[in-house]
């Protein structure tokens, strides 16, 4: 399949890319540095003693930042951490239990639905929003607010959805050293940032070349279990809304189980489809075997397989490192697929549909 628009041509996507998806991926790295700024701003947080949960409320592009909260805190908080993604608030949430609210609208049903019944229930709450109803309800029953810059997609934001809430375990002193992590992370990226350039040229930027690889193709993306596993999912819901494509992703070893038998049938689906295996140091000897045999095992009836590996000296740098490669990619497929990254037209009709029918 031929790319749409030369990804060396800066006027070609420019024109495509009205909104400017591009240019606001590329600037991650600030804005991380700017979400630590947001996370350290004055806000009075719940009180941490007796705590036993941390749950995050958010969906879609706000939702993740919970997924990746869980990965980022893993290593080091001593309690779990749930990510909820629906109208559901499970049942042991209650007064010891941390609950921080993410919508980057601020309008999301779903959260704010969730957000009534932890109020309800005594749960200790923390909004992250870039205004909407959260921020008027935060303001109303004097929830700690990080409020974040307005005018973006949500899944354009994550560094200000998901640092804020780093921060915020690390001052009530429920994990340590995270930020600082956060910070290295952010000069990492910087020298990622010049590599994953719209202005480096295909032949000497991977993220481009992968997007013109994956051309024709449909995603899948697996990751090693922990935070190549959350990297995957991101990466699945990029492909979705900036280039509009079907895309899944799953995780070693629990794809071992089940998934790995599910490429026998169905020759013509799964010789389009193009798995990416995402890696990271540190992984499980068995994972790192298991990978091995799979691809062994399934080489001949996908598409292609590729890897890309993290780059980066501990959890925090290694996972913005696979998010930042895989939203480059997926903007760049985006543009070379044709599409302007930045419509989710979809999400909004049925929002509007869904707004008409309770109104
Ligand atoms: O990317 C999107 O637009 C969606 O996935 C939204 O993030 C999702 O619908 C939730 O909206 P919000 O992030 O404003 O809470």
């Amino acid at each position: 399949m031929e790319m749409e628009v030369d990804l060396d041509n800066a006027a070609e996507m420019g024109r495509l890319d009205a909104s400017g998806m591009l240019t606001v991926m590329e600037w991650f790295p600030q804005q991380v540095r700017e979400a630590l700024e947001i996370g350290g701003r004055e806000v009075s947080l719940p009180r941490a003693d007796g705590l036993h949960s941390v749950v995050v409320l958010g969906m879609g592009g706000s939702g993740i930042s919970g997924d990746v909260t869980a990965a980022l805190v893993s290593g080091c908080l001593r309690m779990p951490v749930a990510s909820v993604k629906g109208y559901a608030l499970p049942a042991y949430v209650g007064p010891d239990t941390l609950v921080f609210a993410v919508s980057y609208s601020g309008n999301t049903e779903e959260t704010l639905e969730c957000l009534d019944e932890a109020v309800e229930r005594g749960a200790r709450v923390v909004a992250v929003s870039s205004g909407g109803r959260l921020a008027g309800l935060a303001d109303e029953l004097d929830i700690p607010l990080f409020q974040v810059p307005p005018g973006l997609q949500p899944r354009a934001s994550l560094g200000y959805l998901s640092v804020p809430i780093v921060c915020a375990l690390e001052r009530m002193g429920l994990v340590a050293g995270l930020v600082e992590k956060v910070r290295g992370a952010a000069e990492i990226l910087d020298e990622r940032a010049d590599e994953y350039a719209m202005t480096s040229p295909l032949d000497d930027n991977p993220t481009k070349r992968l997007a013109k690889d994956l051309l024709g193709y449909l995603p899948v993306v697996y990751g090693s279990e922990g935070a190549p596993a959350v990297a995957a999912k991101r990466w699945k819901t990029q492909f979705n809304e900036n280039a509009k494509i079907p895309a899944f992703d799953n995780w070693f070893p629990e794809l071992n189980h089940n998934e790995t038998v599910g490429w026998q049938n169905l020759a013509d689906v799964c010789s389009r489809c193009y798995l990416v295996v995402l890696r990271a140091q540190g992984e499980h000897e068995r994972v790192s075997r298991r990978i091995e045999i799979t691809a062994g095992l399934i080489s001949d009836d996908v598409g292609h397989i590729t890897q890309v590996c993290a780059r980066g000296a501990n959890e925090v740098e290694r996972l913005f490192d696979l998010v930042y490669f895989g939203d480059m990619t997926s903007v760049y497929l985006a543009l070379a697929l044709g599409q302007d990254p930045t419509p989710v037209t979809r999400i909004e009709t049925l929002k509007k549909r869904l707004a008409g029918e309770s109104a």
